[in-house]
C-alpha cells in the first residue's frame, strides 16, 4: 500500500443477504474506489450481535459476506479486506472510546432508538455503544474518507467528535475523517413500497432483490414491481415506483432518464419492468458465478482473510498503543 494516497473505511454487516441496494449504492462504489484510495474494508461481524444471531447462520453469513465482497469486485490484493472481530484491536479501542463518549450524545442517536423500539426485548448496552465500536473500527486506521449512507451520517459525525475529544486532551492521536459522497451512487428503494429504502430486513421478500437471488426470482420481483396507472415511464414527482426503477435501469446501463424515457416511449409498463429485471439478471450474473466458485474453495477465502487481518493488527495496534500510552497505561 502507498503512502500518498488518501485512505478510505467503511464495513459492511454480515446480517443477511446483501441486496441490489447494497450493490448499486455501496459496494459498486468500494470497487471503484480502489485505484484512486488505499481502501480498507472490514466484515463488521462484532456490530452484528447488537441483535442476536443464531450461532450457525451467523457463522454462515460472515463468510458468505467475505466471499460476496470479492465476488462485486473488492480485491484483496489491492485492499484490506477482514473480519473485524479477527483483529482484536476494534474491541480493546471500543472500550476506550466508550469512557470519552457521553451517554447523552448516544442517546441521541436514531438508529439507537429505531432499534430499540424495533428490539424491545433486547436493548442492550452493546445496541446503545454501537457508535464507539464504529468510531474505533475507522479511528484504528486513521482513515480520512469514510463512505457513508445517509442512515450512517450520525454515527461518522459522532466518531468525529469523539476524535475531536480526544486529540484535544491528548494531542494529534487521531485523523479527523471526512464523509465521503461517492459521484455515483443510488438509493434503491423497496420494489413494493418506492418511498422505503430496499432493506433485507423487510418482511415482503418481493420488496428487495437479493444480489444472489435467481434470475427468475428476480424477474418476478421486478415484473410485482409497484408502479402506478400513469402507464407511461416518465421521471417524475409522485411516480416513486418508476422513479426507482429508472434509477436501477440507469445505475446499471449508465443511461440518463432522458436516454430511457426516449427508450420506452410508447412501450408500456410490462415492457419496461422486464428490461429492468433483465439488466439486474444479466449483471448480477457474472458476480453470483465468481461466489458460488469462491464458496467452493474454503481454504482460499481463509488464507485471504487470515493475511489481511494480519496486515490490517499492524496498523490497527500500532494507533491502539499510541492511544494507551496518551492516557497513561503502563505497557
Ligand atoms: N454500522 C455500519 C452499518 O450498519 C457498518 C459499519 C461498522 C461501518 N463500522 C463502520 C461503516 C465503519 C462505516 C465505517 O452499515
Amino acid at each position: 500500500m502507498s503512502d500518498n494516497k488518501k485512505r478510505i473505511y467503511s464495513a459492511i454487516q454480515p446480517s443477511g443477504m446483501l441486496t441490489l441496494g447494497n450493490y448499486l449504492g455501496a459496494l459498486r462504489n468500494w470497487v471503484n474506489l480502489q485505484d484512486e484510495f488505499e481502501c480498507i474494508y472490514t466484515v463488521a461481524d462484532l456490530h452484528a450481535i447488537t441483535v442476536r444471531q443464531n450461532p450457525a447462520e451467523f457463522r454462515k453469513r460472515i463468510l458468505e459476506t467475505y466471499a460476496l465482497l470479492i465476488a462485486v469486485g473488492v480485491d484483496p490484493e489491492k485492499s484490506l479486506l477482514f473480519i473485524q472481530s479477527h483483529v482484536a484491536a476494534h474491541s480493546q479501542m471500543a472500550w476506550l472510546l466508550n469512557c470519552y463518549a457521553q451517554f447523552g450524545e448516544f442517546s441521541r442517536m436514531t438508529q439507537f432508538k429505531d432499534k430499540s423500539l424495533r428490539h424491545a426485548d433486547n436493548v442492550n448496552v452493546g445496541l446503545f455503544s454501537y457508535p464507539a465500536l464504529m468510531a474505533a473500527d475507522i479511528l484504528l486506521y486513521q482513515a480520512d474518507l469514510v463512505p457513508v449512507g445517509a442512515d450512517q451520517k450520525q454515527h461518522l459525525e459522532i466518531s468525529r467528535d469523539i476524535a475531536n475529544r480526544f486529540n484535544n486532551i491528548y494531542g494529534d492521536v487521531f485523523t479527523i475523517p471526512e464523509p465521503y459522497i461517492p459521484k455515483v451512487g443510488a438509493r434503491i428503494m423497496s420494489l413494493q413500497d418506492p418511498i422505503k429504502k430496499m432493506s433485507k430486513s423487510d418482511d415482503n421478500v418481493n420488496s428487495w432483490v437479493a444480489i444472489l437471488d435467481k434470475p427468475e426470482d428476480i424477474m418476478r420481483k421486478f415484473k410485482r414491481a409497484v408502479t402506478d396507472s400513469d402507464a407511461c415511464v416518465k421521471y417524475a414527482d409522485g411516480k416513486d415506483g418508476i422513479n426507482n426503477l429508472m434509477g436501477i435501469y440507469s445505475s446499471i446501463s449508465g443511461k440518463t432518464m432522458e436516454e430511457i424515457e426516449a427508450e420506452f416511449e410508447g412501450k408500456g409498463y410490462g415492457d419496461f419492468k422486464v428490461a429492468v429485471g433483465e439488466c439486474v439478471v444479466d449483471t448480477l450474473k457474472p458476480v453470483q458465478d465468481k461466489y458460488y466458485d469462491l464458496m467452493k474453495n474454503k481454504d482460499y477465502l481463509e488464507s485471504l482473510y487470515k493475511q489481511s487481518a494480519q496486515d490490517a493488527e499492524k496498523i490497527a495496534n500500532k494507533t491502539l498503543y499510541k492511544s494507551m500510552r496518551k492516557i497513561g497505561f503502563i505497557y
